[in-house]
C-alpha cells in the first residue's frame, strides 16, 4: 500500500475502540489503521505521539453572514470555517435561510455564493422552509438536488420565518414520503410573544435589562414547543430532529417519545453544556443573549446525563457570531440585542474539557456526538464522521492535556469577545487534516481558503 501520509504513533479512536498505532492516507482518504505502518521516501510523516488522533468533527448547526436582528452575522465563510478548523471542526451545516419572496433552491444557491471560494472545510446546508404555501412543491426539487434536511422556525414571525402547525405537520408527512428529515427551533411563540409584550416597559426595561431575556423565556416556552412537534412527528412518522436544546424538560420529552418508537433524535449546543443563565447578571449579560438562551444548572446536568444515556445525540454549536458594536444595538431593550454567539473554535475544546476532562463522557461518547452521530444523522456517513478505511481523511490531532487561555485577540473568529474568555481549554486542534490536506498546524491556520467543497446527500435521519 502507497501512503502519502502516515499519522505515526497516536492513540488513535475508531468506531472498533481505541488503539496506539497509526493511521495511513493515500489522496484524499484514510487507507490503513495499523501498527507500525510503512511508508516509501516519499511518504510524509505526522508525529502524534503523546496525542489523541480523532475523527474531524462536524458541526451541524451553524449560521454564517446570516442577515438577522437588523444586521449580519460577523463570521463569514472564511472568519468561521479557519476558526472551526483551529478547534478540529472539518465539517459545518449551515441553513440556507428563502429572503422575502424567494424559493428554497433561491436560498441554497446564495448559500453557495457565501461559501464558494471561501470555506477552509467541507459544507452543506440545511434547506430552511419559511413560506409553506410557495414551498412545500418545491421540497422534491431540492432533495433531488442533494439537499435531504430541511429547517422550520416556530418562532421569529417579525423576521419572515415563522412556521405554523399545518406547515410543520404537512412537512412531516414529506419527509416521510422522501426519507428526508425535518429540523425545528422548537419555542412557543404565542406565549412567548405574550410574555415579552407584559414586561416590554420602560420602567421594567430600566429595572431588569438583559435579565429579561432569561425572564420571558422560561423552560415551559421550550418544553410546550418541543411536546407538540413530537406530537406531528408521532402522528406522521416523518423524521424530526430537536435542534439547540437547552431544557432538561425538553430532554425528558425526547426520552419519553424515543422510548415509545418516535423517530425524534434531539441535538444541544455546547453553551447550554457550560453556562448558566447566571451570565445575564453581568454588567456585560446582554453578550451572551441567544435563542433559546442559557438556562438553569439543574438543566445543564439533565442535558449531560442525556448526552450519556442517548437521547441528546449531537453537540454542536448554533454559531451566529455578533460582534460588541452589534449587540450595542440593544441599548437597554433587550428585544433588540442581536441573538447569537461565536461558537465554531470552542466547541471541541469545551466538550473535551468539560466532557471528557471533567469525567462526563469518555473520549469515545465524544467523538460519536460530534463527529460520528452528525455525520450518520445529516446523511455524510461513512465518508464523514469516523476514522475508518475509505473515509475521507479529515482528522483532527489534540493533545490529552495542554490547555490554552481563549482570547479573542488570538482566535480566528470576527468576534471582538468569547463567552468563554479566560477560560483554560484543553482539546484545540493541534493538527486538522481535511481530506488529507493539513489545515491546522501545530494550533495554527494553514490551509488555503476556498479549497472546502460542497457535499451532496442523498439519506438523512439514521438514528446512531
Ligand atoms: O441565537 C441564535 N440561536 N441565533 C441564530 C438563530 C437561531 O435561532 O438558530
Ligand atoms: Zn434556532
Ligand atoms: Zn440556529
Amino acid at each position: 500500500m502507497a501512503f502519502d501520509q502516515i499519522i505515526k504513533g497516536g492513540n488513535v479512536v475508531t468506531p472498533a475502540g481505541i488503539f496506539t498505532g497509526d493511521v495511513g492516507i493515500t489522496g484524499e482518504k484514510i487507507s490503513a489503521l495499523g501498527v507500525n505502518l510503512e511508508g516509501d521516501n516519499s511518504t510524509k510523516v505526522i508525529d502524534a505521539k503523546g496525542h489523541h488522533v480523532i475523527p474531524g468533527v462536524l458541526d451541524v448547526h451553524v449560521h454564517l453572514e446570516l442577515p438577522f436582528c437588523g444586521t449580519v452575522s460577523a463570521d463569514d465563510y472564511r472568519s468561521g470555517t479557519r476558526a472551526g478548523a483551529r478547534g478540529g471542526v472539518t465539517t459545518l451545516i449551515d441553513f440556507a435561510i428563502p429572503y422575502a419572496g424567494e424559493s428554497l433552491s433561491q436560498a441554497a444557491d446564495n448559500w453557495m455564493k457565501k461559501a464558494e471560494g471561501k470555506s477552509l472545510i467541507d459544507y452543506t446546508f440545511h434547506i430552511c422552509i419559511t413560506r409553506w404555501n410557495d414551498h412545500k412543491d418545491q421540497i422534491k426539487g431540492m432533495v433531488d438536488r442533494g439537499f435531504t434536511t430541511f429547517k422550520e422556525f416556530m418562532i421569529y414571525e417579525s423576521e419572515g420565518w415563522q412556521s405554523d402547525d399545518r406547515a410543520m405537520f404537512g412537512t412531516l408527512e414529506k419527509m416521510k414520503e422522501y426519507g428526508t428529515m425535518l429540523l425545528v427551533h422548537a419555542e412557543s411563540a404565542r406565549v412567548l410573544d405574550e410574555l415579552i409584550a407584559r414586561h416590554h416597559t420602560p420602567e421594567i426595561m430600566q429595572k431588569y435589562g438583559a435579565r429579561l431575556h432569561r425572564m420571558t423565556r422560561p423552560n415551559f416556552i421550550e418544553a410546550e414547543a418541543i411536546q407538540r412537534a413530537v406530537q406531528w412527528c408521532e402522528a406522521t412518522g416523518g423524521q424530526l430532529y430537536i435542534v439547540h436544546m437547552s431544557t432538561g424538560e425538553g430532554a425528558d420529552i425526547i426520552r419519553a417519545a424515543q422510548a415509545r418508537g418516535v423517530p425524534v433524535l434531539a441535538e444541544t449546543c455546547v453553551q447550554y453544556l457550560v453556562l448558566d443563565d447566571s451570565v445575564f447578571d453581568r454588567e456585560d449579560g446582554h453578550l451572551y443573549a441567544c435563542c433559546p438562551q442559557v438556562k438553569k444548572p439543574k438543566d445543564v446536568q439533565r442535558l449531560w446525563k442525556g448526552l450519556k444515556s442517548g437521547e441528546v445525540s449531537v453537540v454542536s454549536t448554533d454559531t451566529c457570531t455578533f460582534d460588541r458594536e452589534q449587540k450595542a444595538m440593544w441599548n437597554g431593550d433587550w428585544t433588540k440585542i442581536p441573538m447569537g454567539m461565536p461558537g465554531l473554535e470552542t466547541l471541541m475544546p469545551l466538550t473535551y474539557t468539560h466532557g471528557v476532562l471533567g469525567g462526563k463522557i469518555s473520549l469515545e461518547e465524544m467523538c460519536t456526538k460530534l463527529s460520528t452521530n452528525p455525520a450518520k444523522i445529516m446523511g455524510l456517513y461513512p465518508k464523514k464522521g469516523a476514522l475508518q478505511v475509505g473515509a475521507d481523511a479529515d482528522i483532527a490531532i489534540i493533545h490529552p492535556d495542554i490547555k490554552h487561555t481563549v482570547d479573542p485577540n488570538s482566535m480566528e473568529t470576527n468576534a471582538d469577545w468569547s463567552p468563554y474568555e479566560g477560560w483554560e481549554l484543553a482539546g484545540f486542534s493541534r493538527t486538522t487534516l481535511s481530506r488529507g490536506d493539513v489545515i491546522v498546524d501545530d494550533y495554527c491556520v494553514v490551509g488555503k481558503e476556498g479549497r472546502g467543497q460542497w457535499l451532496p446527500r442523498k439519506t438523512a435521519g439514521l438514528a446512531s
